[in-house]
C-alpha cells in the first residue's frame, strides 16, 4: 500500500451495474405507510441507498464470479471444500473447518457442543444472535466491554474478566464455559480489539483453564486497525496479523457475510478433537455433510477468494477511510455521530439529535423514518424498539462492501443535513401491533 494522495479512490472499477430505485417523495410516503412505518417491512424496490446492514450485501469481484464456475457440487469431499479449507488454514492456522449457512448456524452448533445449561459465557459484547443462541441452551451471556473510547474501544475489560474468573474459581463447580471475543465489536459500534487485549485474554484463559473463542465476522477490518494502531504492528503484513489473532483462540465462529465478502455463508472451527466430532454430528443434523455445511460448492469457492480479497490493503484503506469520511462529514453538518467510527458503520445518537422525543416514542425510529422519507435511505434503529429498556437511542448506517461510491455517501450526507434542519419537528412513534418476540422486525408503528 503506497497511496500518498489526499483523494482516496475506490480501488476497483465497475464491471456490472444494478440500477437503484429512485422514488418521488409521495411514492416514499405511500411505501412507508404501507410498511406500517417499519423499514424492515419495506420492499427493497422502494429503497434508494440501503444501509440496513453490511451483512451479505457486499459486491463480489469478477474473480469471485469466475470462481463460482469452479464450484464442485459433489455431496462429499467436494474440491471446493478443499479450496476453502486451504485458504482458511493459511489465514487462521485451523486445520479443520466446517462451512455453515451463516454465522448464527455456527453459533448454534457451538452452543450445543460446548455449553451446558446454567453455564456462563463471557464476551467483550455478544452480538444479538450469539447471545440468543447461548441463552437458548440455558446459558448466561455476560458482556464485559471496556466501555471507553480510544484506539481499541472494542476491547474486553480485563479487570472485569479477572473478577469474573476469580469469582468462578471460588465456586464449588466452576460455571464459565468459555470466553469469547468479538472482532470487531459490532454491538459497540464496530470498534476494534487490540492484539494486546487478545493476548491478555488468552493468558487469563490459560490460567483459568477456560477455552477461548473468537467471533471473527469482521476479522479483516480488525486486523487492519491493529496494523494502523497497535504499537509494533505497523510493518507486519496483514496475513501474519490475522494468523496471530487466530493463534490465541481454541476455536472460532465466523459470519462470512461480512469480511468473507459473500452473500451467504459462515465458518466454524475448533482445535479440540472431541468437540470437533460432536460439532460434526450437530452439523449433519441441520446444515448438511461436513464438506459443504449448508452451502453450494460454488459458495465455498467464492468465499475462498473473498477471504483473501478482504485482506487487500488498498481495499481496507479505502473501506475504513470511507467510514471515517462519512462520520466526519455527518458531524460537520450537525449530526451527532459516535466518534471515532469503527470499521463497518456510522452510528448516530438519535437521542442527542431529537431531545424532544422520550425513549418510549422511539427517537431512533423517528430518525430512520425521516431519512427514508427525505431521500430513500434505509438505516436501522438500535434503541428502545430493538432493545426494550436500552440506555441509548442509536441509529446505524452500515456500509455494504464495495457497493456504493463516494457520490452515494455524499448524497446520504445531504439527506441527513436536510433532516437535521427539521429535527425539532420530527414526530415520535407508537406501536400499534407487535409480536411477542423480536418485535423490531415486524411491529406496526404509527407517528404520534
Ligand atoms: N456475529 C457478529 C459480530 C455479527 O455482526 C453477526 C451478524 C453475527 C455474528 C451473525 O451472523 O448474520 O451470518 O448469522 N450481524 C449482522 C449485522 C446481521 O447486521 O450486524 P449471521
Amino acid at each position: 500500500m503506497t497511496w500518498d494522495f489526499k483523494t482516496i479512490i475506490e480501488p476497483f472499477r465497475i464491471k456490472s451495474v444494478e440500477a437503484i430505485p429512485i422514488l418521488t417523495r409521495p411514492e416514499r410516503e405511500v411505501a412507508l405507510k404501507t410498511a406500517a412505518y417499519n423499514l424492515f417491512k419495506l420492499p427493497a424496490a422502494a429503497v434508494t441507498i440501503d444501509l440496513l446492514t453490511d451483512s451479505g450485501t457486499g459486491a463480489m469481484s469478477s474473480a469471485q464470479w469466475a470462481a463460482l464456475m469452479r464450484g464442485d457440487e459433489s455431496y462429499a469431499g467436494s474440491n471446493s471444500y478443499f479450496a476453502l479449507q486451504t485458504v482458511v488454514e493459511r489465514l487462521t492456522g485451523f486445520t479443520n473447518v466446517f462451512p455453515c449457512h451463516q454465522g448464527r448456524a455456527a453459533e448454534r452448533i457451538l452452543s450445543r457442543t460446548v455449553i451446558k445449561p446454567g453455564q456462563i459465557i463471557l464476551n467483550n459484547t455478544h452480538f444479538d444472535t450469539t447471545r440468543a443462541n447461548f441463552e437458548a441452551v440455558g446459558a448466561v451471556a455476560i458482556d464485559l466491554p471496556v466501555g471507553s473510547g480510544g484506539d481499541f474501544a472494542g476491547d474486553m475489560d480485563l479487570d472485569a474478566l479477572d473478577a469474573a474468573l476469580a469469582e468462578d474459581a471460588a465456586r464449588a463447580v466452576p460455571l464459565v464455559a468459555m470466553v469469547m471475543v468479538t472482532v470487531t465489536n459490532n454491538a459497540v459500534g464496530g470498534q476494534p480489539v487490540s492484539m494486546t487485549n487478545l493476548r491478555a485474554v488468552r493468558e487469563r484463559c490459560d490460567a483459568a483453564n477456560v477455552p477461548f473463542f473468537l467471533d471473527a465476522a469482521r476479522f479483516a477490518e480488525n486486523a487492519w486497525f491493529i496494523k494502523q494502531r497497535d504499537p509494533g504492528y505497523g510493518d507486519r503484513d496483514l496475513e501474519s496479523i490475522v494468523r496471530e489473532m487466530f493463534s490465541y483462540a481454541d476455536g472460532f465462529t465466523m459470519s462470512a457475510k461480512k469480511d468473507g465478502i459473500v452473500n451467504i455463508g459462515g465458518l466454524l472451527a475448533v482445535k479440540d478433537p472431541d468437540w470437533h466430532q460432536q460439532m460434526k454430528n450437530e452439523l449433519i443434523l441441520t446444515e448438511g455433510f461436513p464438506t459443504y455445511g449448508g452451502l453450494a460448492g460454488r459458495d465455498l469457492e467464492a468465499l475462498a477468494v473473498g477471504l483473501l480479497e478482504a485482506l487487500d490493503e488498498d481495499y481496507l484503506h479505502y473501506r475504513t477511510r470511507t467510514i471515517a469520511y462519512f462520520a466526519e462529514r455527518l458531524q460537520a453538518v450537525g449530526v451527532p455521530v459516535v466518534m471515532p467510527p469503527g470499521g463497518h458503520a456510522v452510528y448516530i445518537d438519535a437521542h442527542l439529535l431529537l431531545p424532544h422525543l422520550a425513549a418510549d416514542t422511539f427517537p431512533g425510529i423517528s430518525l430512520i423514518n425521516a431519512l427514508y422519507l427525505e431521500g430513500g435511505v434505509r438505516a436501522v434503529e438500535l434503541g428502545s424498539l430493538m432493545f426494550p429498556g436500552s440506555p441509548r437511542e442509536l441509529v446505524r448506517l452500515a456500509m455494504p462492501r464495495r457497493v456504493y461510491t463516494q457520490a452515494h455517501v455524499d448524497y446520504v450526507i445531504e439527506v441527513a443535513e436536510r433532516v437535521v434542519t427539521r429535527a425539532s419537528t420530527l414526530p415520535g412513534y407508537q406501536i400499534t401491533r407487535a409480536p411477542a418476540a423480536l418485535r423490531h422486525f415486524s411491529a406496526d408503528l404509527a407517528p404520534i
